[in-house]
């Protein structure tokens, strides 16, 4: 089969390679899917240029978690109509070595979810690592009918889904971004981080705060998230610019704000096997859409990680030859 790979970790045009790897077959359990569309996030951009120090946990690795496609053989014990099915996927490289990035990936039989008719490949292919992250941080602390969600960085992946599927769910959004000349990008009330008081603009959307906080920059944000809190707030964070983030102790204590972080590599089997659910559910629905960048083929795979790298605003696709 036609793969990108990496044997060490590294700069994309350096270490990625694309060729030729032995057809991977599935054993108990597993189906394997002919890839269509490989989806690319930067948690695996990090993997492979070894982020916080991280090393190779295999000695070759092909990249990527989320993808979708079609079963076209599955191992023992799975049901054989399972083949020919078309799927979307996700963890195909969360512990284990060869991810979607290739014209076939092989998979435990729960990764690879059915896809509606309703569905395209693409929107597939992003559902995975932004789709349960943005699900459990909007979901982890009960239903969020009724609620005011912050969602900061709302048009980047994990943040756009968040804020679609809250407002599916019947929150009122407040989204946030980083910049005033991207509020026109963003759908209903929204705010700029770069605005004088940008407290005061929340709370001109939530007088008496908001219920819910998705976190994409906890240690640049969370001095504004304490001060647009209600009592009891959650703080779901997926992500921090510092390391050791400094936070307001006796405010938050006296608002009983809780902070939830999230790792969605190790979120438990069956939160994501709900997640997927429903992400299936609302794409079904089409209440998910996604700005996608032209993807990037196969052969030149690097070039999608170095987009990634540099902070694409649409969701970066490998389209995977026939
Ligand atoms: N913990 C987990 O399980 C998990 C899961 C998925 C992703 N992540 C991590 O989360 C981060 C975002 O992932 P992504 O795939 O959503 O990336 P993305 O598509 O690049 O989106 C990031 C978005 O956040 C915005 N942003 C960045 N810093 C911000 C801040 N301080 N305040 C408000 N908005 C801010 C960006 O705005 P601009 O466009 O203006 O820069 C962009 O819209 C990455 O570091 C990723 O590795 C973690």
């Amino acid at each position: 089969m036609r793969a990108a790979w990496y044997d060490r970790q590294g700069p994309a045009a350096e270490v990625l390679r694309v060729g030729e790897l032995p057809d991977p077959q599935p054993g108990p359990g597993e189906v394997r899917v002919r890839v269509t569309f490989s989806g690319v996030n930067a948690g695996d951009t990090k993997k492979r240029r070894g982020w916080l120090g991280s090393t190779m946990e295999y000695p070759r690795v092909i990249p990527h978690s989320d993808g979708a496609g079609r079963i076209d053989s599955v191992g023992a014990g799975v049901d054989p109509a399972r083949a020919g099915r078309r799927v979307w996927v996700y963890g195909a490289q969360s512990y284990r070595p060869f991810g979607t990035a290739a014209q076939y990936t092989v998979v435990p039989e729960h990764l690879a979810v059915e896809l509606p008719d309703e569905v395209d490949d693409r929107t597939g292919a992003c559902l995975g690592i932004p789709g349960i992250t943005a699900h459990r941080a909007v979901f982890a602390d009960g239903p969020v009918t009724g609620l005011i969600v912050l969602v900061h960085g709302a048009l980047g992946a994990v943040g756009s889904v968040a804020a679609q599927l809250a407002r599916r769910a019947g929150a009122t959004v407040v989204a946030t971004v980083r910049r005033a000349e991207d509020l026109e990008l963003v759908g209903g009330p929204a705010v700029a981080l770069d605005a004088a008081d940008p407290a005061a603009a929340i709370r001109e959307h939530a007088p008496d705060g908001v219920d819910r906080i998705i976190e994409v920059g906890f240690s640049e944000n969370v001095d504004l998230d304490a001060r647009v809190a209600r009592n009891t707030a959650v703080i779901a964070a997926y992500a921090t610019r510092a390391d050791r983030p400094g936070f307001p102790f006796w405010p938050m204590l006296f608002d009983n704000i809780t902070i939830r972080l999230l790792g969605s590599d190790d979120f438990p089997a069956e939160d994501k096997q709900h997640a997927a659910a429903d992400l299936t559910a609302a794409a079904r629905e089409g209440a998910l859409s996604f700005p996608f960048a032209d993807p990037v083929p196969l052969e030149a795979a690097a070039r999608a990680h170095e987009q990634v790298d540099a902070g694409s605003r649409r969701r970066v696709l490998l389209a995977i030859p026939g």
